[in-house]
């Protein structure tokens, strides 16, 4: 089902399943109308569905990703692109290793480089080089974080370092062997770097999203909720499961 709310687009799935492969469908789209899209990629478990999808399509011909160029939203700092927790290894696992984009169209801030200014500076002047993203696919933490946005009292603009919430360290325990082993910072595309992007598509799944996403949605725009800013994006598309999807649906509908 779509829905519309403002300026927002909600598609509601009824499983995680059919979440990934909407959220792959529109992503293939988009490569099939411009073959050299620039595209946002997330990490996380919600989008992991989507590229087992996208693998499959690309298996069979389905769509090419030899002209598109890739940046990822974060990266664990300091860490090494090898270490089985970084992003860029995820990124292998998940997806690169099975398609054809190239390796030299692949960006993910460089977490082992020293200089955190010069890592951050670099990715925002390559995004800009590039006329910017075209497609920006996004995760929602429970606390409302986009890339590694946490809540704060403003909104950080450009790609900076982070200190991962309590929350965030809680939430992403699970990948580690001890939630002392999970970093306690990052290197984030901002708030800034998100807005400017072309098209958004975020994706959640599961009742634990279900009250950040109606926050985001239809809540106050803050940095507290720092998805809530995605209201003021001229083109957000929010793909839902049931489960996350249930409390903005009752608010939308009363
Ligand atoms: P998750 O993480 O997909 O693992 O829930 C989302 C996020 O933190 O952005």
């Amino acid at each position: 089902m779509k829905h519309q709310y403002k300026n927002m687009t909600i598609i509601v799935k009824n499983d995680y399943d059919n979440m990934g492969k909407k959220a792959a469908r529109i992503l293939a789209a988009q490569v099939t109308i411009k073959p050299n899209s620039i595209l946002g990629l997330a990490t996380g478990s919600t989008p992991e569905g989507m590229y087992k999808k996208l693998v499959k399509m690309y298996q069979k011909d389905e769509v090419d990703f030899s002209e598109v160029t890739t940046f990822n939203l974060d990266e664990y700092y300091p860490i090494n692109a090898s270490n089985k927790q970084s992003y860029a290894y995820y990124m292998q696992q998940h997806f690169f290793k099975y398609v054809n984009v190239k390796d030299e169209a692949i960006n993910i801030p460089n977490s082992s480089m020293k200089d955190i200014n010069l890592i951050c500076e670099n990715y925002e002047e390559k995004i800009r080089a590039t006329g910017g993203i075209d497609l920006q696919i996004l995760g929602i933490g429970n606390n409302g974080h986009i890339g590694f946005n946490e809540p704060d009292v403003h909104f950080e603009s450009e790609t900076h370092l982070v200190t991962l919430d309590e929350a965030t360290i809680k939430a992403n325990a699970r990948f580690f062997d001890k939630s002392q082993n999970v970093p306690k910072l990052a290197i984030s595309m901002g708030i800034r770097t998100i807005m400017q992007t072309k098209k958004i598509v975020l994706l959640a799944s599961g009742a634990n999203k279900a009250q950040i996403i109606c926050d985001t949605i239809t809540g106050v725009i803050t940095p507290k909720v720092p998805a809530s800013i995605l209201q003021l994006h001229q083109d957000v598309v929010f793909i839902l499961d049931k489960e996350a999807a249930s409390k903005v649906m009752d608010r939308i509908n009363h």
